[in-house]
């Protein structure tokens, strides 16, 4: 695709393009930018759809000239306070005279070729062939402040990035107090909203709801991105999951966000998302500039499939570390679920004898390896090995592992401590507190003061030389509280700077380990999907999406998360039944179906299981050694949706579309309702597709008439099918 950033001096239109999307801004006056469009690309935007600027009573405009050019109508790129808008600003500061009013006006552009680089947030890679950046500047003369809004477009994807950046040229501080990735205005013509909500063990629920007039919003104050709200919104014109129209929102930060959207009473939308002003200002002395983390904006013409296409495509090539693109995560047995905190050399060393023999490729050590950790009472801080529960050190572990050719890792909850530890006892002041209330707890410990360079010191050396000691190869990064207080007891800033300053800390520290560290296998957790954002998979290529291992409800989760989520970026364990989280018992194979739609992995105590299942175990991990690199790879299509129906069906599709795996779940049994018809519209119309069952149908077939997939009696029973296309048509 051939990729342009263009300024057309005759209409003043900015045209970023890779000709499949255009996004297009309109410098008004040579003052103003206006918002005019963003979708499917156009070609010689002629203006056309541009509301009729209207004189109303109650709208103020600047010139007694132009007395209908309101910005109450204006669709703009940061819209401000106090300029007759009326809606959310994008951007509020308090300057040194206490005086909240800005004026910034254009002042030039720039282009450039690949993406911006923030230095201390998580954000998009590209090469200078990739992607194209717009810089749009300006300047406020009388506050002496500059704004940069930042727009980038790929060569590859149906992608914009924008953040914003503010500098203050004046010789005072000023305050920040709410500063928006992106706004963007548009026409409500009956679209629908779509959002997720959720909690722990039940991430990612999804819910598509009218607009109505007012304010609906979204996001986090949890310190966290966080599993109550993910940092996601759409809008759809009568979107399905395979047609549509879909305008999608997510960001790259893992802290406090907000999502925005606003109708107002002339039927205009604004979309807006970004820090969380509730838990956010920033001090901005002379000389000082500030960046927001990115937004990331895709647009789909292909329904929610197509949206989730190129955020997973996004993340693949734009934002995992570069090294992982590519990677195949080892098949892993976790002690978690199998003993909880019971962990000891001798169980494990026949933990790692066993999945040899099953034909795992690692062994994780989960949460209880350290200091007398026997419950989630103490010792988070103290990350030495046990001498209790491993007399030998780790050595044995590691070496054992290595000698049979499998990885060895281990669990981690670095951002915590525990008021019962050695650490607590010596460094009191790293808690995060109030220096006037007592600190709460959440999940019996408290949060450290990541804030602070000394923590954040402390943290690098302290991981780093258990990694150069133990070689391990994995490390699972937990975080099982959120923050409360956001207040540090040695910080002489503002209490709301708390929150983005333990992100920014957070960043260093993982910046550091990974760039240190680049062949370790990270990944991401805070009790499943507490924390789960495009923020963290730019340093880790992988999440543990839920606590939930249950074969019902984990259904939805992996559904609602692939909005965002390409499967294989989340983790999923065949654990044991009844389950541990619902009491609920599902058949093995469903279990072990569900796994395979993500990066699979078990959870159970393989040290327990009988014969027969061992055997069936030994050979579901066999077959997913093949099947992986399909699942890695693969196009992901949702087809069926939990949200709506009693089933689930999805299906993978090779990177050369020859390959298909078809994946479907029903629930509850029915004795009047045996089976689904489902259509498969992704297909080839004119070739044939071979199935693992032996039958051949045409693509045009499946597609239209469809396929009926019959399940067995009972409840919770899956299927699934392989589809080879043929080569030659006969
Ligand atoms: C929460 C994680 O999600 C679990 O998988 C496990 O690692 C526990 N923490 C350990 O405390």
């Amino acid at each position: 695709m051939t990729l342009s950033i263009t300024f057309d001096s005759t209409t003043n239109y900015f045209h970023l393009t890779n000709q499949s999307i255009s996004y297009i801004i309109e410098l008004l006056d040579n003052r103003y930018l206006i918002h005019r469009y963003w979708g499917k690309s156009v070609r010689n935007y002629s203006g056309a759809n541009r509301l009729p600027s209207y004189k109303k009573t109650f709208a103020s405009f600047q010139s007694l000239e132009q007395d209908n050019q309101s910005f109450e109508f204006l669709p703009q790129e940061c819209p401000l306070s106090f300029m007759g808008d009326y809606k959310e600003a994008g951007l509020k500061l308090r300057l040194a005279d206490q005086s909240e009013m800005l004026r910034p006006i254009f002042h030039s552009y720039n282009i450039f070729n690949g993406v911006p680089n923030l230095p201390d947030l998580p954000h998009a890679r590209a090469t200078i062939d990739e992607a194209k950046t717009l810089v749009l500047t300006l300047i406020d003369s009388t506050s002496r402040v500059q704004l940069d809004l930042f727009y980038s477009i790929f060569k590859d994807n149906n992608t914009i990035i924008r953040s914003s950046k503010l500098t203050n040229l004046s010789s005072d501080e000023f305050e920040i107090q709410h500063f928006a990735s992106a706004t963007i205005d548009t026409l409500y013509q009956g679209q629908q909203l779509t959002s997720f909500y959720g909690s722990h063990q039940k991430e990612f629920q999804l819910q598509h709801t009218s607009i109505t007039h007012g304010q609906f919003r979204i996001g986090s104050s949890r310190g966290a991105s966080g599993p109550q709200y993910p940092p996601f919104i759409a809008i759809s014109d009568l979107a399905h999951e395979c047609y549509g129209e879909v305008r999608a929102l997510t960001l790259i930060y893992s802290g406090n966000h907000t999502e925005l959207i606003e109708r107002d009473q002339y039927d205009q939308l604004r979309l807006q998302i970004g820090l969380n002003p509730e838990m956010f200002s920033w001090k901005l002395g002379p000389k000082e500039c500030f960046s927001t983390p990115q937004a990331v904006l895709v647009y789909s013409d292909a329904g929610f499939n197509g949206m989730s296409h190129q955020f997973h495509h996004f993340t693949r090539h734009h934002l995992l570390p570069s090294q992982f693109k590519n990677e195949i995560a080892p098949i892993l047995i976790n002690s978690w679920e199998m003993t909880y905190f019971d962990v000891n050399e001798e169980q494990m060393l026949q933990v790692i004898e066993q999945a040899h023999q099953l034909g795992f490729e690692a062994v994780v050590l989960d949460d209880g390896w350290f200091s007398g950790r026997n419950s989630s009472k103490t010792s988070l801080g103290d990350w030495h090995v046990d001498p209790i529960k491993f007399p030998n050190d780790l050595t044995p572990l590691v070496n054992s592992c290595q000698q049979k050719g499998m990885k060895f890792g281990i669990w981690f909850e670095p951002e915590m401590i525990s008021a019962q530890s050695q650490l607590c006892k010596e460094k009191p002041e790293w808690i995060v507190k109030s220096p006037y209330f007592p600190a709460y707890y959440g999940r019996n410990q408290y949060v450290l003061d990541l804030t602070q360079k000394e923590v954040q010191d402390w943290l690098i050396q302290t991981l780093s030389t258990f990694i150069e000691t133990y070689h391990v190869d994995y490390i699972k990064w937990d975080m099982n509280r959120h923050l409360v207080e956001n207040e540090s007891q040695l910080a002489h800033f503002l209490p709301k700077e708390f929150s983005h300053r333990y992100m920014l800390g957070l960043y260093r520290v993982l910046n550091y380990l990974t760039q240190q560290f680049p062949n370790l296998l990270f990944e991401n957790c805070s009790s499943g999907g507490g924390r789960l954002d495009f923020g963290m998979l730019y340093y880790f290529p992988q999440t543990w999406l839920s606590d939930n291992t249950d074969g019902l409800d984990r259904q939805a989760i992996q559904y609602g998360a692939s909005y965002l989520f390409h499967p294989y970026q989340l983790t999923g364990h065949v654990s044991a039944v009844p389950n541990h989280q619902t009491n609920r018992t599902t058949p093995l194979q469903t279990r072990m179906d569900l796994a395979d739609s993500t990066n699979m992995g078990y959870e159970l105590n393989i040290l327990k299981t009988s014969l027969e299942d061992n055997h069936v175990i030994a050979h579901h991990i066999n077959r997913y050694k093949s099947l992986r690199q399909l699942i890695q790879t693969s196009r992901f299509y949702r087809l069926l949706s939990p949200f709506d129906h009693n089933a689930t069906a999805w299906l993978f599709e090779s990177e050369d579309k020859e390959n298909y795996y078809l994946v479907a779940f029903r629930n509850t049994y029915s004795v009047s309702q045996t089976g689904y018809l489902l259509r498969i519209p992704y297909l080839d119309d004119n070739a044939y597709y071979i199935t693992s069952n032996g039958e051949s149908y045409t693509g045009s077939d499946l597609k239209n008439a469809g396929l009926f997939i019959s399940f067995e009696k009972g409840d919770y029973q899956s299927y699934t099918l392989y589809l080879k296309k043929k080569r030659e048509n006969h």
